[in-house]
């Protein structure tokens, strides 16, 4: 049970022996400033005005009937109404001892669909797809470690009338002897070869035409074409997961594609149902909840009059499928806010044609784009789209750069090793840190710096603590001993390592992974101030209470670590 609900569970418990109603509840929040004691309850004022009660009067009576033994060593009523709860330190260190592993046993687990990073396989992954697949790998961890079941799903775009032309261009290809992997050994570079030949050779564009209608049809040789391609862009993909240290495997590739074969029943189905309806020979569902001012519906074509099929077709074919097959609670999509518009137009239709029952979760989490310093569009000095591979390039040289700078006695092969976890870490935390929902700027100064809220501060301060166990010959991992808090940067140390599974459970629920970075960021400036105003090794320092401080410490690398790799960043022992 995390701080909050062991507080809450008290104080609605005497707010019951009040015969309060049951829709009242104490509303805890950990407090920001240590003058209102480290938990405030709120939610006293709405109760008291709810029954026409005075909130201060019925604030004093809740907590006279609290039972805070052994968990609060002081509380009060302050303002209108708020409790304000400090804890005690005995309490504190109590709850850093239990078994951690039962703190989120209680709650019911989820079946999540992850739908994320999704890149278009016709040309190289850029920095387009940075942000959907770092944000939507960090939530999948997120639930991941809080005891749901995640199912990720890689809807990439493997379908649609450019692959007749990148077909027709690699026919060409082979056709002069060259194999597939050569060909497309630069994606980029070949699809700009196609489209150049499709808008200057008209004969070429016919092929490459007649190839979508091929391609549709199931003919066995353009299928084998296309697959071709679609395993080298594949690969190349998996292979950009795993230097960014993304948790997506070939498993988790469903991509557009696998729906194929479900679409023509789908809008046969829809249209019975009279979801859709037939416009000028286009099959349209006419959404009334998404109207615009002039009360006319939303029109979400599904299937135009030439008989093919959509985007938004293939969205409700997954999303039949992630509820109907994969049995989901809770379906998450991390897509640019470009697509909000399609993304509340599929939910809607989706209900409407109730391919999903009505308790299941859409959510779409949308993101801001990323920006270059001049406030532009994140491009090249040349204005072209930057590749991700170039991208994890420079980071990683910059990162050695830092390193060297730090620590000039590390051998060659160890500063690439920690130069690779600092580039990703940096590249990574300098994005999920920001507000997701906001533009954000791409700064390779900023990010790959120890000054500031960044992953190499991160990661520095979690060496910092494995070199005093080194200094002292102690081995980290299986350090245990009692622990006493007598000093206030203890306290205040011991109340942050608390607090992460609420910081768990509030990004699990509504996906903003800046609040995990910020969490660690205090922590880290928490047990630099211990670290300052406390000495572990010093002399004249008592066995027991050495021993104590170097579990917190433990406690700390340990909770670094763990919601560092929540985030997708490794730590290095040294650096
Ligand atoms: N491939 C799409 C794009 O690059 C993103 C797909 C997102 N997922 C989805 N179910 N629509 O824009």
């Amino acid at each position: 049970m995390t701080i909050s609900s062991i507080l809450e569970n008290r104080l609605a418990e005497a707010m019951r022996s009040l015969d309060l109603p049951s829709d009242c509840s104490p509303v805890l929040k950990s407090s920001t400033n240590p003058k209102f004691g480290d938990y405030q309850a709120n939610g006293v004022i709405a109760a008291a005005k709810q029954l026409g009660k005075n909130p201060r009067q019925l604030a004093k009576a809740i907590l006279n009937k609290t039972d805070f033994e052994g968990i609060a060593c002081k509380t009060d009523v302050a303002g209108p109404g708020f409790i304000n709860i400090e804890l005690d330190p005995e309490f504190l260190a109590g709850l850093l001892g239990r078994d951690e592993t039962k703190v989120f046993k209680q709650t019911a687990k989820k079946t999540v669909v992850i739908d994320y990073s999704a890149p278009n396989l016709a040309k190289e992954m850029h920095v387009g797809h940075l942000r959907s697949t770092i944000i939507g790998d960090c939530i999948a961890r997120v639930l991941e470690y809080r005891g749901d079941m995640v199912i990720r799903q890689n809807h990439m775009g493997d379908w649609g009338t450019q692959f007749g032309m990148l077909v027709a261009e690699l026919e060409c290809h082979l056709g002069a002897g060259q194999n597939a992997e050569l060909a497309l050994a630069d994606l980029e570079t070949f699809y700009q070869r196609a489209k150049k030949h499709f808008d200057d050779d008209p004969e070429f564009a016919d092929q490459a035409r007649a190839y979508v209608v091929r391609l549709q049809s199931g003919d066995p040789h353009s299928r084998a074409l296309w697959k071709q391609f679609i395993d080298v862009s594949v690969a190349h993909n998996l292979e950009i997961y795993k230097q960014l240290n993304v948790s997506l495997t070939r498993r988790d590739v469903k991509p557009e594609s696998a729906y194929n074969d479900q679409l023509e029943t789908l809008v046969q189905e829809l249209v019975r149902m009279d979801v859709a309806k037939d416009d000028q020979g286009a099959k349209v569902i006419f959404i009334d909840t998404l109207a615009n001012r002039k009360g006319e519906p939303s029109a979400m074509i599904i299937r135009k009059s030439d008989g093919g099929f959509l985007y938004a077709t293939t969205d409700l074919a997954a999303l039949q499928y992630r509820s109907k097959v994969l049995k989901a609670d809770r379906i998450l999509y991390f897509i640019d806010a470009r697509q909000s518009l399609h993304m509340k137009q599929v939910f809607a239709a989706g209900r409407l044609a109730e391919l999903v029952p009505p308790n299941v979760r859409l959510e779409h989490h949308p993101f801001g784009t990323m920006m270059g310093k001049d406030g532009k569009p994140f491009k090249t000095r040349t204005g072209e789209t930057v590749k991700l591979a170039h991208l994890i390039d420079e980071a990683k040289e910059r990162a050695e750069k830092l390193v060297k700078s730090k620590n000039s006695c590390l051998s060659e092969k160890n500063i690439k090793t920690i130069a690779r976890k600092v580039a990703i870490g940096a590249i990574k935390y300098a994005d999920l840190s920001k507000t997701r929902t906001h533009d954000y700027i791409f700064d390779w100064d900023a990010m790959i710096s120890f000054d500031g809220n960044t992953a190499p501060y991160l990661q520095y301060a979690y060496t910092r603590i494995t070199s005093i166990f080194k200094r002292a010959n102690l081995d980290l991992e299986s350090h245990s001993s009692v622990i006493i808090i007598t000093e206030k940067p203890e306290k205040n140390l011991a109340l942050k390592l608390l607090q992460f599974e609420e910081i768990i459970e509030q990004v699990s629920f509504d996906c903003y992974p800046h609040v995990l970075c910020n969490y660690l960021y205090e922590l880290a400036s928490a047990f630099m101030s211990f670290y300052e105003e406390c000495p572990i090794l010093r002399k004249d320092i008592s066995t027991e209470k050495k021993e104590s401080r170097l579990e917190l410490a433990k406690l700390t690398a340990n909770k670094l670590a763990c919601g560092l790799d929540l985030l997708g960043i490794e730590v290095m022992p040294k650096m």
